[in-house]
């Protein structure tokens, strides 16, 4: 078969494996050959490891200085009779084939990083086949459901504002179309759901349970990615249903920093720039502000990918040659400086401002943000040969 790129409103429906066997490679060649991480982990657990944040922490940390041994957890579908899976799995398999290339560990598991079954493999694993210890847990799940714990429930998150309701346009993926789109204001239900699936509750649980089974070394660190955008997007995100939900993971972050200071240990949140991940694409009204910053970051030389933004919280933030965590006054690591940079903003907002459904592809960077989109997804990458027959029986014998 030929695999084409498939998408519905904005989500990926097909991705191609030698795609994101390519996108893989990019990112290596990448941390190989920009500044080191030193002192870094050298065991590292990363929670929702197959794409965006996640999956760069993974890269920067094995193949970026640190060459860490890894575990990841992630929840992704491989190939079947109805469709080849999603790209998040290929990630995990080129990923891994690369670092055992390099003599480094690299253990995927896939399933729900919600689970207690999870939670037991992981441990068992670490205990019998990764020497016993940890000394870094990255946190990055994304995602829209989560099972109560206790009732195995569903919360489910809304990405709503919690003041008055915001209408704006937004992009369809599928169509190539802006939109406009209502963001209702979230009732109390929504914003305790949100907190509970994207808040650090289930942060906080990972950490205590690996501590109670006694698999995190003396210092151990731990952190999980958050965001905050300029005040034009608070509506939307920072004063939203996410934004509270990201609120909540800060203060679980300053709770796990108490805790993991009696084993010489540290939690950070690390605030990122607005990225394109399978995540983010489905914040609505977001898009708009997407286009006009990555084309102003381009445009100063400041603009970054995931992998960029890992490689520079790793290697000089969260590690370094001082071994000193570069925090700001409310102790978050803060790599969105350079989005956040006040003329980089000025000029954001003028061009927000001139932003239309009917001239959106020309004024704002819609290339760079669909490019990335087909990227996450093994297409419109460089060197990779689109018309290759590929056999089903070819990408079942793949195994994560
Ligand atoms: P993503 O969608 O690219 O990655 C999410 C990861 O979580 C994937 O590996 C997925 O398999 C995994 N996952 C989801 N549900 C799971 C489950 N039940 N069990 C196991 N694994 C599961 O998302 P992205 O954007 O990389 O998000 C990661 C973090 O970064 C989130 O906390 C997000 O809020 C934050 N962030 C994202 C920004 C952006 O612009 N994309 C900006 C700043 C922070």
């Amino acid at each position: 078969m030929i695999i084409k790129p498939i998408v519905k409103g904005v989500v990926a429906r097909s991705a191609h494996p030698y795609g994101c066997q390519q996108s893989i490679k990019n990112q290596i060649d990448y941390v190989r050959a920009t500044s080191k991480v030193l002192n870094g982990p050298k065991k590292v657990l990363i929670l929702g490891a197959s794409s965006g944040f996640g999956l760069a922490s993974r890269i920067a940390l094995a193949f970026g200085g640190a060459n860490a041994d890894t575990i990841g957890v992630s929840f992704e579908r491989g190939p079947s009779e109805k469709g080849v899976g999603t790209a998040g799995w290929y990630n995990n398999i080129y990923f891994r084939q690369q670092a055992e290339a390099k003599g480094l560990i690299a253990k995927n598991f896939v399933g729900d990083a919600f689970s207690a079954q999870m939670r037991e493999q992981v441990i068992d694993y670490i205990k019998h086949n990764f020497g016993g210890k940890v000394d870094l847990v990255v946190y990055s799940l994304a995602t829209g459901v989560r099972p109560n714990p206790e009732t195995g429930e569903l919360w489910r998150s809304a990405i709503k504002t919690t003041g008055e309701a915001v209408t704006g346009p937004t992009i369809n993926i599928e169509t190539e179309s802006m939109q406009q789109m209502t963001v209702e204001t979230a009732t109390e239900q929504e914003i305790y759901a949100t907190e509970k699936v994207m808040g650090g509750e289930d942060w906080i649980s990972w950490i205590n349970i690996l501590e109670d089974a006694k698999v995190l070394a003396y210092g151990c660190k731990t952190v999980a990615y958050s965001y905050i955008g300029p005040k034009a997007t608070y509506p939307i995100y920072h004063k939203g249903t996410l934004g509270r939900a990201k609120a909540h993971l800060q203060a679980s972050a300053d709770q796990l920093h108490q805790q993991l200071a009696t084993m010489g240990g540290a939690a950070y949140v690390s605030v990122c720039k607005a990225l394109v991940t399978k995540a983010s694409v489905f914040i609505p009204t977001f898009s708009p502000y997407m286009l006009a910053l990555f084309k102003v970051m381009k445009a100063r030389g400041t603009h970054e990918g995931c992998i960029e933004q890992m490689q520079r919280l790793f290697s000089q933030r969260l590690y370094n040659d001082e071994n000193t965590v570069v925090v700001d006054p409310q102790r978050l690591i803060r790599i969105d400086d350079w989005e956040l940079d006040p003329q980089t903003q000025q000029e954001v907002a003028a061009l927000m401002a001139q932003i239309t459904p009917e001239n959106f592809k020309e004024v704002g960077d819609y290339q760079g943000y669909i490019n990335d989109f087909m990227q996450l997804n093994g297409f419109a990458l460089a060197g990779v040969d689109y018309q290759a027959d590929i056999s089903l029986g070819e990408l079942l014998a793949l195994k994560p």
